[in-house]
């Protein structure tokens, strides 16, 4: 799991929009679903740009899926979509808020066409069912594309 810029301040942060569980929550959350679906799971948040491109790159070769949520730079930034490009590793996009019905320079994602999916708007249950469809999606490829 990958987490951007500002997604350790979940809790404080904009609560009205971002509601109020913590990044650490959001964790146990996931690491206890992965449990049970029987995956070990490597969690990072990072605010920064390079920090971001290293942890994708070195999931190559290292990691059967990523989840990704990239914050402000999933807008943004070319060098984490280059990264995630290099890395071929499949990922779900994920995102606490429904991106598309937010501004209009968050309705473009520089990543969603390189995903397996995307899941937005759910909030900490975004990261969940991304969790859920990528694992899905590992154990047959082929039957979720049908
Ligand atoms: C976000 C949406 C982004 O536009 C924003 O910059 C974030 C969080 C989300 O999870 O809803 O930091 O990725």
């Amino acid at each position: 799991m990958v987490n951007g810029p500002n997604l350790n301040l979940l809790g404080v942060r904009e609560p009205g929009r971002y509601g109020t569980a913590t990044l650490p929550e959001i964790e146990a959350a996931v690491r206890s679903r992965a449990g049970d679906l029987g995956v070990e799971i490597a969690w990072s948040q990072s605010n920064h740009e390079g920090e971001l491109v290293e942890t994708i790159q070195a999931l190559r070769g290292r990691a059967d899926g990523a989840l990704v949520n990239a914050a402000a730079y999933t807008h943004t930034s070319l060098a984490i979509r280059d990264a995630v490009l290099a890395a071929a590793v499949p990922f779900v996009e994920v995102h606490l808020t429904n991106i598309w019905a937010r501004e209009e320079e968050r309705r473009r994602s520089l990543l969603a066409d390189l995903a397996v999916g995307v899941v937005a708007g759910f909030g900490p249950r975004s990261y969940l069912l991304g969790l859920e469809g990528l694992v899905a999606w590992l154990k047959a490829p082929k039957k979720a594309e049908d």
